[in-house]
């Protein structure tokens, strides 16, 4: 209640106020014939406005601490990451995912080798799968588009959608993530953060009551990721790695299909969808994901109503906005692949 009233307040009132510095700076400045640094700092003045009048839903997450904490902790705090969906079948979890607007849900095509949606249930706002939990709903599918390039031999384009079978209603721990637009430069050692319900090492599932993981990792170049797989997978430019490079402190398992995300100023963006990776914890050997800016066009072609949210990330790898590069203690070794196609669990 205390949170809705608060938001309420900022959302009503940001736009006041903003409106009215807008008018103010006009006010003093009607005097003067406008320079051109004056207009274009009126057009910066007006884009603010407007985001603050129509802000995009996508990429916030209110309830998310991290900027107070100094280590994300093995379990995430509920509502951290409310975009982060738990594919299942016959209830039972195989693939994360992750809300991209109210009706869709962004996947990797391996968790799909069959497009059959009978029996599968998309389950958003969860935290620990084994709790009830009010906060969570689960969803029918309608539809799953994998993208047809998908080749399962070499994992490029290894991305899927997911059609809901009606639109799902936001809340603090169901909101859609902002996706890597199509200019996006993510330098590496940028800090990114990937959720999941994977397991936790290799045939050691996520203990009872199987609360959502978080890790951070940060970016490794695709040359440095290419050298490290040369022999067993290409990596292609429809990929993107990320890791730390020293082994036995880089998490290797977890949910196929989740997401790998980064903060630009304030909204969330998703970079990568988890997709493959050699071994578990091996040094040298960084995760491999889907680069999402690769497919903005493909995601819009079918997502036409209602788009998701594209943001252009352009972080230079000191600047993350979500926490410092940290070391993880050994007991922070999370599992976030659960599927990985390289040790294939599907
Ligand atoms: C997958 O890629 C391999 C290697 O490039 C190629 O030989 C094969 O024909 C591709 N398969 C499909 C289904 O496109
Ligand atoms: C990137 O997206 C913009 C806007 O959606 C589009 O105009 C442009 O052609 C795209 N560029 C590429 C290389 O796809
Ligand atoms: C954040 O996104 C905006 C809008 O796409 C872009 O103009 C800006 O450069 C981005 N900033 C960073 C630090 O990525």
């Amino acid at each position: 209640m205390f949170n809705t009233l608060v938001y309420s307040f900022h959302f009503l009132f940001t736009p006041i106020f903003s409106l009215f510095l807008f008018f103010l700076h006009n006010l003093s400045d009607s005097q003067q014939t406008l320079s051109e640094s004056d207009e274009q700092q009126q057009n910066h003045q007006l884009q603010l406005f407007h985001e603050l009048c129509f802000p995009s839903v996508c990429g916030s997450a209110p309830l998310n601490k991290l900027g107070t904490k100094i280590v994300g902790g093995e379990d995430a705090a509920a509502g951290s990451w409310p975009w982060m969906a738990s594919l299942q079948h016959n209830r039972e979890h195989f693939c994360g995912g992750s809300l991209i607007n109210n009706q869709w849900v962004l996947t990797a095509a391996h968790c799909f080798p069959s497009t059959s949606t009978s029996n599968l249930i998309v389950y958003l706002g969860g935290d620990a799968l084994q709790i009830p939990n009010p906060n969570a709903v689960s969803l029918t599918v309608s539809q799953i588009i994998n993208h047809p390039n998908y080749n399962g031999s070499t994992s490029n384009n290894d991305i899927s959608l997911l059609r809901l079978s009606s639109p799902v209603k936001f809340t603090d721990y169901i909101r859609p993530v902002c996706l890597a637009a199509n200019d996006s430069v993510f330098e590496a050692g940028t800090t990114c953060w990937v959720s999941g319900w994977g397991t936790v090492a290799v045939n050691n599932p996520l203990p009872s009551p199987q609360r959502l993981q978080e890790v951070s990792v940060p970016i490794v170049s695709n040359s440095q990721c290419d050298a490290a797989y040369s022999g067993i997978r290409k990596i292609t430019n429809n990929m993107m790695c990320a890791g730390l490079d020293e082994g036995g402190k880089d998490s290797c398992q977890g949910d196929s299909g989740g997401p790998l995300v980064s903060k630009n100023v304030s909204k969330w963006v998703q970079a990568g969808v988890v997709s493959f990776g050699k071994g578990c914890a091996l040094p040298k050997y960084p995760g491999v994901y889907t680069r999402v800016s690769q497919y903005q066009s493909w995601i819009n072609s079918h997502i036409t109503n209602n788009q998701p949210g594209f943001v252009t990330f352009e972080g230079d790898g000191s600047v993350s906005g979500a926490g410092p590069l940290v070391s993880f203690p050994v007991h922070l070794l999370l599992s976030i692949f659960s599927l990985f196609v390289l040790s294939y669990k599907a």
